[in-house]
This record gives structure tokens, sequence and C-alpha cells, in this order.
């Protein structure tokens, strides 16, 4: 019988603190390791770990049913490189030791539009000096988001850490280097609807400092055409 899954959860209501986890306990082995931020249904990891057998990926999600659907379909029909936890980003970046992970994926992250609600984006300033500690020289980072002013929001906050550069065009309007496809960029490419995507890799020491880069207004009803706040009329 099919349960009804919510659109959204609170991430701060999950409480879950994997700490590093036993990759031998779980994979049976440390091989190179990708991890995914919000993974949703995970249709991109089981893509990515069927077509990457010698790589492992790991997803983080705070909806707990899609976890036990994809940890159940790994019970019955693989991959067994891929492993989901029902746990908030915010708290558990560092699941492996620093050097450990290759690349961290953000695919199309909640834009969170109420002002309230914009300290559980999932990439904030803080999220990127962690990734930058975390990554070995060489690591990536690729984000995607149909929203212009978030993703132009994620660009800043990465371009404002100095261990990254930027590895694609700036305009953020090109195609996927990746092979596998999200739900959201299924559905997005489907309808002709424009994505915007980052990649940047790690090329120096972290800064060791979190940027005071502030978060960015991201409702369509507020935002110009070309992500800019609007000030309303008085
Ligand atoms: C818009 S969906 C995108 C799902 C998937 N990445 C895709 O592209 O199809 C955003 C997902 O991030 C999850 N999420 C939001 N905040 C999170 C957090 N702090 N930790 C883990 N998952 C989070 C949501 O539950 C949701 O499944």
């Amino acid at each position: 019988m099919s349960r009804r899954i919510r659109k959204h959860a609170n991430p701060f209501s999950v409480t879950t603190h994997l700490g590093v986890i036993d990759r031998i306990a779980l994979f049976g082995r440390e091989a190179p390791l990708e991890v995914d931020l919000g993974c949703g249904t995970g249709a991109f990891l089981r893509q990515r770990a069927f077509a990457h057998p010698d790589v492992d990926f790991v997803g983080l999600e705070v909806r707990k049913p899609l976890v036990e659907n994809l940890m159940k379909r790994r019970e019955s029909e693989g991959p067994r490189n891929l492993a989901v936890f029902h746990a908030s980003t915010d708290t558990n970046l560092a699941l492996a030791a620093p050097g450990e992970v290759r690349c961290f994926h953000v695919h199309f992250p909640d834009p969170c539009f109420k002002r309230r609600h914009w300290k559980r984006r999932i990439l904030q300033p803080k999220t990127v000096l962690r990734m930058a500690d975390l990554l070995p020289l060489g690591g990536r980072v690729f984000l995607q988001s149909d929203v212009l002013p978030l993703a132009q929001e994620m660009y800043d906050f990465m371009a404002a850490e100095p261990a990254f550069e930027s590895l694609l065009d700036p305009s953020m309007v090109v195609p996927s280097p990746f092979d596998e496809r999200t739900d959201w960029e299924r559905h997005h490419e489907l309808v002709g609807e424009p994505v915007y995507r980052m990649l940047f890799a790690k090329r120096g020491p972290s800064s060791g400092r979190v940027s005071n880069l502030e978060f960015r207004e991201t409702n369509p009803a507020r935002v110009g055409s070309g992500g800019e706040a609007v000030t309303e009329p008085h």
C-alpha cells in the first residue's frame, strides 16, 4: 500500500548524529565516496551507483519514508554501493574523515521562500567551509537549481571561499557534466525550464573562515527576472 509522503520536513527536527560512518560495515570496503545532500528519492544516486560500481555513494535526506524506500530497494535490487540516512545535512557533513569524500552533490535544494525559513537552506556559508575542510585537493562540489536567485546565492557562497575554483561558465546555463539525472532535473528538462548549474573544485587549503554573505530573497513573487530583489512600491 502506498503511503503519502510529506513534501517538506523541518530539517531541524531530525536530530540524528551519524558521526563518521563505518564504511567497512556498510560497503565492505573504503572506496572513493560521493555524498548527495538532500537526495530526495535517490534517483540520481541509484543511477550513479549502478554506473560506477568502484565508487560508494551516500545520501542524506530528512524525509524518512524516502530513506526507507531507498534502503528497501537496496536490499531487493541493489546497488550495494549506495546507502542513505535519515539525517540532516546541517549536522552530518563530517560522515567520513577529511580527504575521503571526493564529491558533494547539492541538487535542487529547497529554496525555503519564507524569510524565517532561510536558515533551513542546505547550502549556507558554514556548509561551504565544512566542505572546503573535508574535501581533498581536487575534490568537487556540484550544485544545481531551477530557482535563479537561489543559484546566484549558492554561486556567491561558494565563490567567497578561496579554496574553491569555479569550473563552469558563470552564466550557470550549461549542460550537466554528469550522465545521471535527478527527479527534479528530469522534470525541468521535460518541460523545457532552465536549470542553473555550478561545479567547483578545491584548489587550496580552506580559509578557515565562514563568509559573512547574507541569504537572498528567492521568492519569484518578490524578485525581478534577473534574480535581483525588487523593492515593494510605497
Ligand atoms: C526539492 S527536493 C530535491 C530532491 C533531489 N535532490 C532532486 O533533485 O530530485 C529537496 C530535498 O532536500 C531534502 N532536505 C531539505 N533540507 C535537508 C537537510 N537539511 N538535510 C537533508 N535533506 C534535506 C528535502 O526533504 C527534499 O527531499
